[in-house]
């Protein structure tokens, strides 16, 4: 059944080869100050930095630096990008980069104006926002996360050992967002196959849960169909225009809040891969990968019907003459032998993680209820072994 609920998303998209135009549109809406925000330096070496300096200073603004944002940003980075912000006196905050700079800038626009210590107020006790906001734009170069329509903000505590994402409620999305998809091509393979299976679990994250039959559930599959076949081309040919067009925009549907409406969602992949992150510091779509399999093999006896189901309407399993745990399976096996054929990390070994870390990332995963199955420690443990 579908649940009630309320839907909006804000934040304006312009998306294609000219959607950088956009940016001279959006930049009349906001004061002189803009702090620019980017990763490690990919935008200097692909030219993006140099279109997007160039709008800037066409309009009259005013450019404020904050670069170094890392895969996977720091607490640490944090508190640098607040005293940058307020340095400037950020009209506008406008990240240039993936969802590590997307984030990154809703968590500084959240505490430039907030007394408090961010990581305590936002990710350890999950309060919201009290102050005023600066606003946030993105130029996406990175496709995954869905950064670029949602409130999601993650940020990584090494001290603590701990990463968590807080996900904001409207008034943090980003304003605009601008998704070329061409700025992508210039991404390492492992970086865009990585994005490619966040986009996939993000869909089964909302897909997995409840007994529901419902519109969201038909949108998702649909979107998987686009995912996997534009997916087998990009492998091959990553400038494909058309392939890496689809990949953007279904990253964007797969966690703008739309499949999510009117359902409960699991994202216990993601807890287990958040944790496998804070001990490796590993790419966010490999942490996924990694434990997949074991997790969905773990649960799909409890929500059996759902896995029979995807077996059939997304990996083409004929169902005829077989029992629903052959179907499921069958499923499964169809799913884990394409993540094996596009090239993603299937195991936490390869990112560096060992058995004595085992306890600890078990420790360190937020346990949710929205799934088939309420996970007990023993049982993360189990998917963890099991996925080394
Ligand atoms: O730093 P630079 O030099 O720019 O290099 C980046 C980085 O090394 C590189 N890159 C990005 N665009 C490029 C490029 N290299 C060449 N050409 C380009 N066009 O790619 C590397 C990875 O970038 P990153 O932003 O870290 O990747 P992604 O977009 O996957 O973001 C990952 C972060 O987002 C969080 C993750 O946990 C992780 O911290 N998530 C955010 C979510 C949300 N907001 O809702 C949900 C997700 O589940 C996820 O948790
Ligand atoms: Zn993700």
């Amino acid at each position: 059944m579908l649940g009630n609920f309320t839907y909006h998303n804000p934040t304006k998209l312009y998306f294609g080869k000219d959607a950088l135009d956009g940016l001279n549109e959006e930049l009349k809406k906001y004061g002189k100050n803009v702090l620019l925000v980017y990763g490690g330096g990919s935008i200097k070496k692909n030219g993006i930095y140099d279109k997007v300096v160039k709008i800037l200073t066409d309009n009259g603004k005013k450019i404020y630096e904050d670069a170094g944002v890392m895969p996977n940003p720091t607490s640490d980075k944090l508190k640098e990008g607040v005293e940058r912000a307020r340095k400037a006196k950020a009209d506008l905050i406008l990240a240039v980069g993936g969802g590590s700079v997307c984030d990154y800038a809703k968590a500084v626009s959240v505490s430039v104006n907030c007394k408090e210590d961010p990581w305590e107020k936002y990710y350890i006790r999950f309060e919201e926002p009290t102050c005023k906001i600066v606003p946030v734009g993105c130029v996406l170069t990175m496709v995954g996360t869905g950064s670029e329509m949602n409130g999601g903000s993650v940020i990584t505590n090494h001290a603590q050992k701990l990463k968590i994402g807080h996900v904001f409620g409207e008034e943090v999305f980003p304003k605009f967002s601008i998704l070329n998809p061409e700025y992508t091509y210039t991404l390492p393979k492992y970086q865009m196959i990585a994005g490619i299976y966040d986009i996939m679990c993000h869909i089964l994250e909302q897909y997995f849960s409840g007994e529901d039959d419902n519109t969201s559930d038909y949108i998702m599959e649909g979107l998987l169909h686009s995912l996997i076949a534009s997916a087998n081309v990009a492998v091959k040919n990553p400038l494909d225009y058309e392939a890496r067009s689809n990949i953007m925009w279904t990253a964007t549907w797969a966690l703008n809040t739309l499949v999510a409406k009117g359902k409960t969602t699991d994202w216990m992949v993601h807890m287990i891969g958040q944790a496998v992150g804070a001990y490796t510091d590993a790419t966010h779509g490999m942490t996924l990968s990694a434990v997949s399999m074991p997790y969905y093999r773990h649960i799909a006896p409890y929500g059996l019907k759902k896995f029979v189901r995807y077996a059939v309407n997304v990996w083409g399993v004929n169902p005829a003459g077989k029992s629903d745990e052959v179907i499921a399976e069958e499923g499964l096996k169809a799913m884990e032998s394409w993540m094996n054929g596009i090239g993603l990390v299937m195991n936490l070994k390869d990112l560096g993680v060992t058995p004595e870390m085992v306890e600890g990332i078990a420790d360190a995963t937020l346990t949710m209820d929205g799934g088939y199955k309420v996970l007990t420690h023993e049982e993360i443990v189990d998917i963890v072994n099991k996925s080394l």
